[in-house]
This record gives C-alpha cells, structure tokens and sequence, in this order.
C-alpha cells in the first residue's frame, strides 16, 4: 500500500507538466466491461474531462456584485419623496443629482412584506404585466416565497423615468421597486406595493426567454434547469428542500450528534455493489500512456497499475459515507454526516440519481430498534416544520401534484410508523400476489426476494397505508457489515428499509455486525479483500461496540414532502445516465 519513491517522483513531474489537476471520473454501468480490464472494485468504461481551464475564467465578474446593493437612480424627485429610515438591510440610492438628504429605502422580502407607512424596496423578477389606461400592474417574485407581490403602479403619482420603464417592462426583467406595502385593494393577496417608482435592473426579451409562456411541463424545464427556479413548481421545491435540510441538523444538533463530514473520494465500496465513479488523473485519453499492471514475473497484464495513479492505489466517488461515520460514532457517541454521494447504476428510474445527497446518523452502543426510533422521530420532526413553514408551497403541490398530500404529512407527524418483519411482509405479498399474478410486473416472490418498488409501494400505500419499517431481511441481499441474527439460523440480518407511500425505500439501515470473527466471515464469504478493511476492522479490535444507523435519501424525501413524481426536480442539477448538463 505505500508508494515507492519512485512512483512519487514519477508522479511530481506528471502533476507538474500539467496545467493543473485534470479529475477523471469514469462512469462504470451494470455489465460495462472496462477497455482497461476489470477493477477490484467496479467494472468501468472510462471518460475524462480536463478541468484545467475552468479556475481562470470568471464568467461572472462584469456581473453585478450580489453582495453590493446599490444601483444608480438618477432621479432627484424620487429622493423627495422617499422617506429616510434606518434600516436593517438598507438599499443605498445612488443619486448623484441629488445633494444632501439622500434617502434609503428599507429592502423588504416579499415574503415577510406587512403593511407600513415606510417607504421600501423589492427586488426580484417580473412574473407578469398588466398595463390599463391609468395603472400599471407589475407581479414581482423575489424567490422568498411563492405569491410574490403585486405592484401598483398609478400613472398620475409615479415619475417620469418609472412610465418610461412600463413601457418596456417583460416578464423575466428584473426590476427594483420603490414604495409602500398596503393593504390589497383586491385580488387574491393580502398586502400589495403602491409604487414610487420602479427601475429594470436587466431587460429579459421577450421573444428568446425559455420561460416567457405560462406554463410548460416538468420535462421541458429539466432541459433549462439553469432558469427552472424561476417557475412555481422548482422554486417551491427549492424552499422546501432547504427547509428540509435546516430540520434534518436541527434535528439531529438537537439530539446532541456531531456532524461529522466523510470523504467523497475513497478505496473502500460501502456498499459492495460495484456502482463507483473512478476517480483518476491518468491521462485515459493516450491510451498508451496508462502504466500496465504486471505480473510477479514483470510481465504486462491487460489492467492499468493504479499504484501510479494520484492516490497510489485506484480511488472512487463514495457511494455512502458510513464507513467514515462508524469511525466517528466510535469515538463520538452519536453522529450524522449529510453530503453528496454517488452511485454509478444505469438506473433510469424516478427514484434513482447518480448523485444524491444522503443523510446518515450513526449511533454507538444502539440496536436496530433504536436505529428505527431515531429515523421515525427525525421524519415527524423534519415533516413538521415543513408543515409549519412552507405552508404556501405545500398547498401549491396539493393543489397541482398531489390532492392528497396534507393529509399524508399530517399523519407522518401524528401517527407511530408500522414495524413488520421482512418474512410478514412477504407473506402478505405473497396472498396479495395470488388474488391476481397478472397485474405484477414481478410476480414471483419468496423468502430472498429483493422488494421491487411495485412490492414497496404496496405495502407502504395499500397493505399498511403508512410508512412502514421492514425488518430482518435475509443475509442474501444485504450488505456485508450488517450484524447476523444469530437467532434466526444465521438467514437473516438486523437491517431495515423504511417505505413510504409514492416513494418506496426512503431509509435504508442496520445495525452493524461488531464481532471481529463474524465480520472477517462475512467479507471473505462476499470476496472482499479483508486487507483493504484494516482500518475498519480496527473498530472491532479495539474497543468495539454494538452500534447501528442508517442513510435517508434526501432527494427521495424532497420528492415525498412535495408530493411531486420525479426525482429529477427534487435536486437543482440531476445527474443521471446520459445526463451531466449545467
Ligand atoms: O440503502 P442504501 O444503499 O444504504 C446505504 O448506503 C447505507 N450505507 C446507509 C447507512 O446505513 N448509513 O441507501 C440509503 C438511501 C436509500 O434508502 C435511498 O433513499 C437512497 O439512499 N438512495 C438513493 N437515492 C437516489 N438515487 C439513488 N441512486 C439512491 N440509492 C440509494
Ligand atoms: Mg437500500
């Protein structure tokens, strides 16, 4: 495992004659049979992307600053009229034709907009325009929540460089407006912006802009998903997605776990499957280049000698960042890490991702009963403050994706999750099965079956019509560090999915076998390289500990908060099979 001094200078002089690091990541699929042979851990086709010329160019500089709120509005009338406040996030006119008394305007999110007698600002992106003979109605979204804010803008009170402006107002532009919140004179809001005066900070034409017409479907936005935040649809998942994610540390902040975070790049296969991303700065584009793996004897096989590669040794995207989690938790008590992981399976479905983010608490001196009771408790906390806080939003997605969906949140809060034993569950499926075999895609299922979604769904939305832990499945089809029930001829493990309606296997957990004897079994029995796991394996020879956890697909549990269908709107830039935009 260590590196020779030569492979290191030989290594120096490569990173050096480059520009930079060039990462390589090569996707492996079910099957795919490497041109470079079969790795240890996965079977890869190889790709690779020089990312050496992204540092230098910052296409965002001529922007404006974000950070910086003040534009120019040249307009010595204006200032008059706008009334100084001390806010706390102020907007600096910048009016070099007026000289003393310049004024601010509060800047005000439209989601927290209440009727006062200041004068405030609203920045944000026209939904639509309406122009009557004396008024202009501007709906302005900022992205603070999803009815934006109506402007009123009277012809006969506004200034001259405001009409100018209505004029060429579009949907798209962004704009800043200038006035007081008043009580709605009509329509659906509460409260709406009587305009001083309005600017567009950046035209949008009308003719080019993706997003001009009302109304366009979920797979035509994911063809823009660089402008899909600016619908309802992707900015209410957006919000709830972060509410989520707040919630979920919250959570577990609360519960007095450390957030730990795990590497992304790594040796080991957390879960045995095969499905990593190759991380690699071999240069795989001079096929001839690649050094070949040799035998005892010096003599070249087909496969490429990863010991010359950056790590020294063939590295990959984590599939889950447990491994790292349990040597924390053994150190730690109770941990959760939440971050990005990969999986290279050519799964075109709605609940599969290439990159998701995961969530995964692990807990020492735990069961899995405990495991089960931390995962229900951390949902009915999460789900409710989205209850409490998204209310808006929720509503949207009711009204256009799921009738039922507040009803099914509420009872994620207010009623105990189903517990059922794996070999129960296949028995009701079984009987089910039986009534009428054609209506399944996968009829056939015994003891040893790996639960297809059709079979998750049912049990979840028709059999239990809650979530439902499954327990104890058998050894077969489950990971390696899962810990044996002894108490079961040795068929099963202490794991547990989590399904709920619509989705499926949200959570996926265990507890983690600690026996040193038991666990070196295992992995031999699976082929694993038992020496790869030494560090692992330390967690058992020294001063091991029952412990247990388990990973939430997040993604997965934004698609179920939102009662929305596809995974693919559940995260800003999904990346899938055949799919690496933006
Ligand atoms: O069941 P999984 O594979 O479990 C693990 O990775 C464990 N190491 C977790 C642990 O015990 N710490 O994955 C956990 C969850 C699944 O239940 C599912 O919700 C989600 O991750 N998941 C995916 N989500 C989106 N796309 C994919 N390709 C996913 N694969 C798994
Ligand atoms: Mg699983």
């Amino acid at each position: 495992m260590t590196q020779t001094t030569t492979t290191r200078q030989h290594l120096a002089k490569k990173m050096a004659s480059r520009a930079c690091l060039a990462a390589a990541v090569a996707a492996s699929s079910r099957g795919g049979v490497s041109a470079f042979g079969t790795s240890s851990i996965g079977r890869s086709g190889m790709m690779a992307r020089s990312l050496s010329t992204i540092s230098s160019n910052n296409r965002f500089s001529s922007y404006p600053s974000t950070t910086s709120t003040s534009y120019a509005i040249n307009n010595s009338e204006l200032s008059n009229r706008i009334s100084s406040v001390a806010p706390s996030r102020s907007f600096q006119l910048n009016m070099s034709t007026v000289a003393a008394g310049a004024t601010t305007a509060r800047r005000v999110k439209t989601a927290e907009a209440e009727v006062s007698e200041e004068q405030v600002s609203i920045k944000g992106w026209v939904r639509t325009v309406r122009k009557q003979k004396t008024l202009a109605f501007v709906e302005v979204n900022d992205g603070s929540n999803m009815s934006g804010i109506q402007c009123v803008l009277p012809f006969d009170t506004v200034d001259e460089d405001t009409m100018k402006e209505i004029d060429n107002l579009t949907t798209g532009c962004s704009v800043h407006a200038i006035g007081q919140i008043i009580k709605s004179q009509g329509g659906k809001q509460a409260v709406e912006l009587s305009a001083s005066s309005l600017r567009i900070v950046g035209e949008c034409p009308g003719d080019t802009f993706p997003l001009a017409k009302k109304r366009h479907s979920l797979e035509y936005l994911r063809t823009i998903a660089h402008l899909r935040p600016r619908t309802n649809t992707i900015a209410a998942v957006a919000r709830v997605r972060s509410t989520l994610a707040g919630s979920i540390h919250k959570f577990f902040q609360g519960e007095g776990f450390n957030y730990v975070q795990t590497p992304l790049i790594t040796a080991s296969d957390c879960e045995g499957a095969g499905e990593m991303f190759r991380v690699t700065t071999l240069d795989i584009d001079d096929v001839a280049s690649l050094p070949r793996a040799k035998d005892d004897e010096g003599k070249e096989l087909a496969g490429v000698d990863y010991a010359e590669d950056f790590f020294g040794k063939a590295a990959f995207l984590t599939v889950s960042g447990q491994l790292g989690g349990e040597t924390h938790a053994c150190a730690l008590g109770d941990v959760y890490t939440f971050g990005p992981t990969f999986r290279a399976e050519n799964s075109q479905t709605t609940r599969h991702l290439a990159e998701f983010w995961m969530v995964e608490p692990e807990m020492a001196f735990a069961d899995l009963t405990s495991a089960m009771d931390n995962a229900e408790a951390m949902l009915k906390a999460c789900v409710g403050d989205v209850i409490e806080k998204c209310d808006e939003d929720l509503e949207f997605f009711g009204k256009f994706f799921d009738k039922g969906l507040k009803a099914r949140l509420d009872k994620v809060v207010s009623k105990p999750f189903v517990r059922c034993e794996y070999r129960d569950a296949i028995k009701y499926l079984q009987e089910e099965i039986a009534k009428d075999p054609s209506k399944w895609q996968f009829p056939d299922v015994e003891f040893g079956t790996d639960l297809a979604t059709e079979h998750e769904r049912w049990l979840a939305e028709t059999k239990f019509d809650s979530a439902v832990f499954v327990y104890n499945y058998p050894k077969s089809i489950k990971a390696f560090y899962m810990r044996d029930n002894d108490e079961d001829g040795g068929e099963t493990v202490n794991a547990m999915d989590l399904l709920v309606p619509g989705v499926g296997e949200l959570v996926g957990g265990s507890q983690r076998e600690e026996r040193m004897d038991v666990l070196v079994e295992k992995m031999k029995e699976l082929d694993l390289d038992v020496e790869d796991y030494w560090w692992y394996l330390d967690l058992r020879r020294f001063g091991s500990v029952p412990h247990a956890g388990y990973g939430l697909g997040f993604e997965r549990l934004v698609t179920y908060v939102c009662g929305i269908e596809n995974i693919r709107d559940a995260i800003a830039f999904p990346r899938y099979p055949g799919n690496a935009e933006f």
